[in-house]
């Protein structure tokens, strides 16, 4: 038995005086994730296509006294990216994390795909992924301080959970291939970077895509198959993705690089 002191659970996820970025963290997956890192103490900077929803986000948080900020942002853009992690280092003196969550879920099955309809989810969901990594890791070699890197990928990265979601699987297997990769080039760095795989999620854009579904598709269905896999029989939470946020951006997952955790309700077992 080691003599070793423990550090008190306590310790282990206070995040205090860090400070991250959360994209698309104006609502769904990414709300739940910037409320729980804000909670323990953390900076956020929510940062999202929808500026007025981020503002509005980071005001809920400011609420009950979170350190919140907010900026409108298109991830697909490398200018808007370079100034979003400018704004977080001169909101608040730092990045530690970075939790690349922004994306879209389209569905549209292959034969109706248009070139247009695949490159905006390889832009959102990939290029942009690639764009706030690339920024945000410079700026933590820079300040020589390590990081935590945590993407949001998606079960979809390993199975597909439906049909219609082609473009969308080849992004999310894409951002994993590209976590394995860059967790193992910034490891030196002392930046951390792991992945989450949610399962199915009840968040706006989730009941979005449930009303605005293509012609000849009837979403309500396609979800009934879909809770139907489910061994848990429900859909997640946005606040159940935002705690396994907080134990990759914490020191309770001090020891772990490159590790996707599928967080599903068990749909990956059926
Ligand atoms: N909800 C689910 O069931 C589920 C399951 C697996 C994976 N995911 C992944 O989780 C992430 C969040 O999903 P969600 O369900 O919360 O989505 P959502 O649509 O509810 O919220 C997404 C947020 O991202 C923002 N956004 C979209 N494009 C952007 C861009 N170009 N730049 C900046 N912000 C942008 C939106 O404005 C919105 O605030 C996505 O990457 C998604 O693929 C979701």
């Amino acid at each position: 038995m080691s003599d070793k002191k423990l550090v008190p659970l306590n310790h282990l996820l206070n995040i205090s005086g860090k400070t991250a970025i959360v994209t698309g963290g104006a609502m769904g997956i990414g709300f739940g994730i910037a409320n729980r890192l804000a909670e323990a103490g953390a900076n956020v900077l929510i940062a999202d296509l929808n500026g007025d929803q981020a503002a509005a986000a980071a005001a809920k948080l400011a609420e009950t006294d979170l350190k919140a900020k907010a900026i409108c942002v298109d991830i697909s853009k490398e200018d808007d990216v370079k100034k979003m992690v400018a704004a977080a280092v001169n909101l608040f003196g730092s990045l530690d994390i970075l939790v690349n969550n922004a994306g879209i879920f389209p569905n549209v099955p292959l034969s109706k795909m248009s070139l247009s309809d695949f490159e905006r989810v390889i832009a959102i969901n990939l290029k942009g992924v690639f764009l706030c990594t690339k920024y945000s890791s410079e700026q933590m070699i820079k300040a020589n301080r390590g990081g935590k890197i945590i993407n949001i990928t998606s079960i979809d990265s390993l199975h597909p959970s439906m049909v219609g979601l082609a473009h969308y699987d080849a992004s999310k297997h894409g951002v994993w291939g590209f976590t394995k990769n860059i967790a193992l080039e910034l490891s030196p760095h002392n930046i951390q970077v792991n992945a989450i795989a949610p399962g199915g999620i009840l968040t706006e854009g989730v009941q979005d895509a449930q009303t605005n579904a293509p012609q000849g598709i009837d979403m309500s269905k396609v979800m009934e198959v879909f809770l139907n896999k489910i061994p848990m029989h429900r859909m997640g939470e946005p606040d159940e993705i935002g705690k396994v946020a907080l134990f990759l951006a914490s020191e309770m997952s001090s020891y772990m690089c490159g590790s996707q955790i599928v967080v599903d309700g068990g749909a990956l077992l059926s």
